[in-house]
């Protein structure tokens, strides 16, 4: 088994050779677009720090979101950016409210696409926690009750799949008890379950409008020095608390415990490709300094390897029309 009856190369010595021996392939399937709604008509808001990332008022999204559907994604997240915030974020969880309206009309324009709504209050509350605060303190238990008000307005609007991204104790029994109560038993609950509070959500925060008036997320959010073993016990627990798909956000810093979590657990893992790691390729793609699509196919492949069934990504339409492409 050595040199010169074994000869690797052989493997690699047709394009043909090569294809057929690629077992890491990436597919539409397993991308999740996400995008920003906020209030207003034809606004198309640039997001300065996420090239060609907008914030889109619900008639451009719908405009956004046909091109989605064409390019064979089967999947969104939604984000909202509410006309104003107050202490409770109540905008999460008004009839009303921009994800509510945005949900409902994306639904009624194109029912097969799987609509994922962000379920926390960051973006609505004027202090941009995820929690309700009280003395500079982020509250966990009383925060519960909003969360789950805020999950079950979206499935009233029609959502397929809430994706808590808060980090409080409890949140995703909470949210499958008030779904359940409400009748929608058969909504899925994808927990962002080992979320670490990371640098990289930077431009997110100018996207959505939702950084921290005041402290950080280090109380809720995981320390990124944190052994493996606390992401294996989040996991664990939102499982327990009836979260039908898991995530690991960022991915790229964390490929380890994306390995680790699907190798720990049965269910379908999902893991997120940050602002902040979108920007740092699109910064490096406009310099020419790395070439876009090589590097993001690169990237993917790390993260389907490391065991991620889905993706959450926003380069996801830009790889399904490279996937038409070819
Ligand atoms: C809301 C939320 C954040 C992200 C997703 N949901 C920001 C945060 O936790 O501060 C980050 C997404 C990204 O950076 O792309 N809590």
């Amino acid at each position: 088994m050595s040199f010169p009856v074994t000869r690797m190369r052989r493997l690699r010595k047709t394009p043909t050779i090569r294809n057929v021996l690629r077992d890491v392939k990436i597919s539409v399937d397993d991308l999740i677009y996400p995008l920003f709604v906020i209030h207003g008509e034809n606004t198309k808001n640039p997001v300065p720090s996420m090239p060609e990332v907008y914030q889109f008022s619900i008639d451009n999204l719908l405009l956004e979101v046909e091109k989605v559907v064409k390019s064979g994604l089967k999947s969104i997240l939604l984000f909202g950016i509410p006309e104003t915030k107050d202490a409770l974020g109540s905008g999460a969880y008004v009839e009303d409210g921009i994800i509510q309206k945005a949900v409902f009309n994306v639904k009624k324009e194109f029912p097969d696409l799987l609509v994922i709504t962000d379920v926390c209050l960051c973006e609505y509350t004027d202090h941009g926690h995820c929690g309700l605060i009280d003395n500079k303190q982020i509250l966990n238990d009383p925060t519960l009750e909003l969360l789950a008000k805020t999950a079950v307005s979206h499935a009233q609007a029609g959502a397929d799949i809430v994706a808590p991204s808060d980090m409080m104790d409890g949140r995703i029994a909470a949210i499958r008890k008030a779904l359940d109560n409400n009748g929608f038993e058969d909504i899925l609950i994808m927990s962002y379950s080992a979320k670490y509070a990371s640098a990289f959500y930077g431009p997110f925060r100018d996207a959505a409008g939702s950084a921290p008036q005041f402290g950080d997320r280090n109380t809720y959010q995981m320390d990124p020095g944190s052994s493996v073993k606390q992401a294996i016990m989040e996991t664990a627990l939102d499982i327990e608390e009836g979260a039908d798909i898991v995530m690991v956000k960022p991915a790229l810093a964390y490929m380890d415990i994306i390995k680790s979590i699907c190798n720990e657990f049965l269910c379908p893992v999902a893991s997120y490709n940050v602002s902040g790691e979108y920007a740092m390729v699109k910064a490096a793609a406009q310099k020419g300094w790395l070439n876009e699509k090589k590097v993001v196919m690169e990237l993917m492949t790390g993260l389907k390897r490391a065991g991620s069934d889905l993706i959450l990504t926003y380069h996801a339409l830009d790889i399904a029309n490279w996937l038409q492409e070819v």
